[in-house]
C-alpha cells in the first residue's frame, strides 16, 4: 500500500509569516484527495513533520520500500496533480526509486530527504 502523508499544519512560503486563516495544509490534503481518487493510494494528514520553514510537506511511503519527504509546495492543484502522478511512478516501482527522466516536473527541486526502508536490514 502506497501511502501519502499530508502535513496539515504546514504554511507555505507566502503565509508562513502573516498565518492568515486556516493552514495552507489543510487545503492541500484536499487538493492531494482530490488528484489522487481513483488511484490505488492511502491519503492521511498529520500535525507537522518538523519541517516548518519548508513546507508544505508530505512524505509517501511504503511497505518494504523508500520514503521520501517533499516539501516547498504552495499546496495549488497542480502541485497535488504532480504529487499524483509521482506517486504512481513510486507505487508501480519495487523500491521507491523513481528514474529522474520520469519525475513530473512539478516535484523537481522539492525532494527534501529519502529514508531507506526501516523495517529492512
Ligand atoms: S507544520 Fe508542517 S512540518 Fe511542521
Amino acid at each position: 500500500m502506497t501511502t501519502l502523508t499530508i502535513c496539515i499544519t504546514c504554511r507555505n512560503a507566502e503565509t508562513r509569516e502573516s498565518k492568515p486563516g486556516e493552514p495552507t495544509g489543510e487545503s492541500f490534503l484536499a487538493a492531494i484527495r482530490a488528484a489522487t481518487e481513483g488511484r490505488p493510494f492511502r491519503v492521511r494528514s498529520v500535525a507537522c513533520l518538523m519541517g516548518c520553514d519548508h513546507g508544505c510537506n508530505m512524505a509517501i511511503s511504503a511497505e518494504g520500500k523508500l520514503t521520501y519527504v517533499l516539501g516547498r509546495f504552495d499546496g495549488t492543484a497542480e502541485d497535488a496533480a504532480a504529487l499524483s502522478d509521482y506517486a504512481a511512478l513510486y507505487h508501480e516501482s519495487e523500491t521507491g526509486r523513481v528514474p529522474f527522466r520520469q519525475w513530473p516536473q512539478g516535484v523537481k527541486g522539492h525532494f527534501i530527504a529519502r529514508v531507506p526502508p526501516l523495517d529492512a536490514e
